[in-house]
């Protein structure tokens, strides 16, 4: 089952292409919607023919203790369910995945729950869980012999590109709007050699002028338009999974942005249960900053079947869009695993953060609305306390130590926004104190520390 099989399959009009006849923006020549990687050969084979659960099961754990490089990726150890290269030998990998799942026990008994869980995809090589959705899509730009690369960006989809480009000898180009990303991932970018252009506009307008740009030249688009991104960001369903012993958690909870994470953690899990891995999918719950929430409006608009963009506003830069590209994917994710969408304040995120930092994790502020969504969802009777959930932690703490800094100076949120929530900011916040270099000086700074 290693040898490349898969097709593209419109999401919208069911149009069936081959992987090389894509056009260069990803969109569907009939109907211009998405395509999704399809493997039509895992049901038409049949008998011993057929991906073996027991098999793979055994051969995934296997590779875990192997000191092959591919064997050593958290998603090229999955290989057999993404057989989207003609071989294998040209995957880039920096040793993505493989991250932990850690157990939040404060959290957890703070609301009343048995078992709450984060899967910190920021413990990737770049910092962030789009590493495992470049290696496959820059794996296929490096088989096809591109020489440039692009994408438009609000930082981690651009440093991790900058990376795996760098990694394989491609030149890659950065669009990110200017002065509205994270200090350290514009950093990044910059280090791993990305020709960055920061654009006087959003991020959804940073994405119109790369896909006039990559119509007009042989540049491949590395946005998660491109179908192969979401292969590789797939795999941390199949790692939540065998963590948890091939019986899956009840219930995963994902941040919206542009809506491809969660499109592909469900694409993850639905491919599991269809090849018989798993004996049902989670419930999958996104959840959306309040000024950046397309796909709610949708649901409560729409229940989920048109989308009007919205002009986005949050301080978590990362899901600061108005116009996600993979939003009918997403409803489609929410809607088949009984999951709900909805959107969270500034304030519950940055108040979901610093118990996040408080439990000795950390994260982004675009990770934590999966913490303030599981509170709401919780005080709304609509998670009860004996179920298994899992909170996808997508960024690490240091992208964007700005915003960590403010919140503990107490200069991130306006005297409305804290209004109400005074009694937990006031137990959150760790300001950083100037004292004499004396031992008695620090001393009187710990006494006058509350627990
Ligand atoms: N969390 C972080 C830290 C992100 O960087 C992003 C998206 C998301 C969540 C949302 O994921 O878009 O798949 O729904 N960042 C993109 C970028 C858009 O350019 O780095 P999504």
């Amino acid at each position: 089952m290693n040898d490349n099989l898969h097709q593209l399959r419109c999401f919208g009009c069911g149009e069936r292409i081959a992987g090389s006849d894509a056009r260069p923006d990803f969109r569907c020549a009939q109907c211009g919607d998405l395509f999704e990687v399809e493997y039509a050969g895992w049901n038409q084979r049949k008998g011993h023919d057929r991906p073996n659960p027991g098999a793979l099961k055994w051969l995934w754990r296997e590779r875990r203790s192997s000191p092959e490089v591919l064997d050593q990726s958290g998603v090229w150890r999955f290989r057999e369910l993404l057989p989207i290269l003609d071989n294998f030998g040209n995957a880039v990998t920096l040793r993505e995945g493989n991250t932990p799942l850690y157990p939040l026990i404060r959290t957890a008994k703070a609301l009343g729950m048995d078992q709450l869980f984060a899967k910190h995809q920021g413990m990737n090589p770049t910092g962030s869980f789009k590493d495992t959705g470049m290696t496959a899509a820059l794996s296929v730009a490096r088989e096809r012999g591109f020489e440039w690369v692009a994408c438009a960006s609000t930082g981690n989809t651009s440093a991790a590109m900058a990376a795996y480009a760098a990694r394989a000898g491609l030149r890659s180009l950065v669009l990110i709007p200017e002065g509205k990303i994270a200090w350290g991932k514009l950093s990044q970018a910059m280090d791993y050699g990305a020709v960055t252009c920061q654009l006087k506009t959003d991020f959804d307008g940073c994405v119109r002028v790369l896909t006039e740009i990559v119509n007009q030249s042989r540049i491949y688009l590395l946005n998660s338009v491109n179908p192969y991104r979401l292969e590789g960001q797939k795999t941390p369903a199949l790692e939540i999974a065998e963590a948890f012993d091939w019986a899956v958690p009840d219930h995963l909870i994902v941040p919206g942005g542009n809506l491809a994470n969660s499109s592909a953690l469900g694409k993850g899990f639905r491919e599991l249960h269809e090849l018989g891995l798993v004996a049902r999918m989670p419930r999958i719950s996104v959840i959306q900053a309040e000024g950046a929430n397309p796909l709610v409006r949708s649901f409560r608009a729409h229940q989920g079947t048109a989308m009007e963009p919205v002009e986005a506003h949050t301080r978590a830069t990362a899901i600061r869009i108005g116009n996600p590209a993979s939003w009918r994917k997403a409803a489609r994710t929410v809607q088949e695993t009984g999951g709900w969408c909805l959107d969270v304040t500034e304030s519950e995120i940055a108040i979901a953060k610093a118990e996040l930092g408080a439990e000795g994790l950390g994260c982004e502020p675009a990770s934590a609305v999966t913490l303030a969504g599981l509170k709401k969802l919780r005080a709304e009777g609509k998670i009860a306390g004996n179920e298994s959930v899992v909170l996808v932690l997508t960024g690490h703490t240091l992208k964007d130590a700005d915003y960590t800094i403010d919140f503990h100076r107490g200069t991130l949120l306006t005297s409305q926004e804290m209004a109400g929530h005074e009694a937990d900011l006031e137990r959150l916040r760790r300001n950083a104190v100037v004292v004499d270099a004396t031992p008695s000086a620090v001393l009187a700074a710990l006494e006058g520390s509350a627990e």
